[in-house]
């Protein structure tokens, strides 16, 4: 019998459309022979949807068609595994087994431990990091003490919540005087670059720090790479075993501070919504497959090692899992080589650099399902419970008044 697998994708998350491209590729690339594969649509108002309409990229277009024509369902225990069910049933359940979950959420409610920990309640094994990986992983401020605390390297910087700012403005102005302007704010828990702002003096760092604070309550304040090369490397695997890809190099406009949204996803011919879907048709859109890049990354051999080990140590520091994307700085002026973050759920799962790597994408989703199934046959090894007689010791009234 095939595997049934759950590709999950979309959810509340400003990433919700990309999210829909990796998916689209990613279960484009599942081997049909070993797989059944289910996509399961999460909206932004968080239903879940499924059905085969779901393999055609068009159907995102329009909402309310897809409402109608894909099924709404849930997910419930039954005997030893985890069942599909549609929520209009009716007289019957359309039960399907899941036997696996494949994550393909980008930022908030999807890559943050969220619907891991969702899945860990249904104990339905799921692809990539477990739920503190993944929630350390999207919180900026937590993933950076973590990094420091493990010795890696990283641009010098702050945190602040944004309440605190009115209250201290001359403290926080002190501190990025200190840091050295320019500088750069970040919303804790965001990707994407959304709601990222440069401050080249103090009047631009107060406003800067508005800017940012309309997305998230806590902020990152780092000192800004002015000559900046940035790396890349994807990592896959789990603690105890994984390997590092070959490092992509990407780049962004010159007149940009940063590497925007836009520049990200859209370069090339790769705006949303073309055709392609489930099939691995050229005109897909190609999400993060379409920055503009160079792999392997032009930099000399001893930096190339130096940051796949890097990204390997800082893979087993946040104790993730799965296939990640881990991001580097490299700066041009003193050749200093920093960490600036891990994507848990990396854009187009980092296929590009896999193939590059020897490993096709078809490879890839096999290593990521096989992943998910160890690491919960690995748990299940766990003692999480065990016989006692504590409540022989109870008596019958100790929970009080028995009437709701
Ligand atoms: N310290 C920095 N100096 C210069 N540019 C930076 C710095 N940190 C981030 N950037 C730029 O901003 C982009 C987004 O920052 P990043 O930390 O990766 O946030 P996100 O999670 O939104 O991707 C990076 O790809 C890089 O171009
Ligand atoms: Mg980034």
């Amino acid at each position: 019998m095939k595997l049934k697998v759950g590709v999950m994708f979309g959810g509340e998350s400003v990433e919700h459309e990309i999210s829909i491209i990796s998916a689209a590729q990613a279960m484009a690339a599942i081997d049909r022979d070993k797989y059944e594969v289910y996509p399961i649509y999460i909206t932004k108002d968080r239903l879940f949807y499924s059905g085969d309409v779901l393999f055609d990229m068009d159907i995102y277009k329009d909402l309310k068609a897809l409402e109608k024509k894909a099924t709404q369902v849930t997910f419930y225990r039954k005997g030893n595994g985890v069942v599909m069910s549609n929520i209009n049933r009716g007289l019957f359940a359309k039960e399907t087994n899941i036997d696996v979950a494949v994550l393909v959420m980008h930022g908030t409610n999807g890559e943050d431990g969220a619907l891991q920990g969702y899945l860990e309640t249904l104990k339905l094994p799921y692809s990539g990091s477990d739920v503190i990986a993944s929630a350390v992983g999207q919180d900026k401020v937590i993933m950076k003490h973590i990094l420091e605390n493990s010795g890696l390297p990283l641009t010098r910087w702050f945190w602040l919540y944004s309440n605190d700012f009115t209250k201290d403005k001359d403290m926080y102005v002190e501190k990025a005087k200190d840091l050295g302007f320019p500088v750069i704010i970040k919303p804790a828990c965001l990707g994407s670059s959304i709601g990222i702002t440069t401050a080249h003096n103090e009047d631009e760092f107060v406003s800067a720090i508005k800017e940012s604070s309309q997305y998230d309550r806590k902020l990152v304040v780092e000192k800004m790479v002015r000559e900046l090369k940035e790396v890349n490397a994807s990592v896959l695997g789990n603690a105890t075993k994984h390997k590092v890809s070959v490092l992509e190099e990407v780049y962004k406009a010159d007149n940009e501070d940063i590497l925007s949204f836009d520049k990200k996803y859209t370069a090339g011919n790769g705006k949303m919504g073309a055709k392609g879907g489930n099939t691995k048709g050229s005109g897909a859109s190609k999400g993060m497959a379409s920055t503009a890049r160079i792999i392997p990354a032009n930099i000399s051999d001893a930096a190339t090692t130096y940051i796949t080990q890097l990204a390997s140590d800082t893979f087993k520091a946040l104790g993730s899992s799965g296939v990640c994307r881990i991001d580097f700085m490299i700066d041009g002026e003193s050749n200093d080589i920093y960490v600036n973050e891990i994507n848990s759920i990396p854009g187009s799962l980092a296929f590009y650099l896999w193939e590059k790597s020897g490993v096709n994408f078809t490879e890839l989703m096999d290593t990521l399902i096989k992943l998910a199934i160890d690491r919960k046959r690995d748990q299940e090894k766990m003692i999480f419970s065990y016989d006692t007689n504590v409540l022989s010791g109870f008596k019958s009234d100790s929970f009080g008044n028995k009437k709701r």
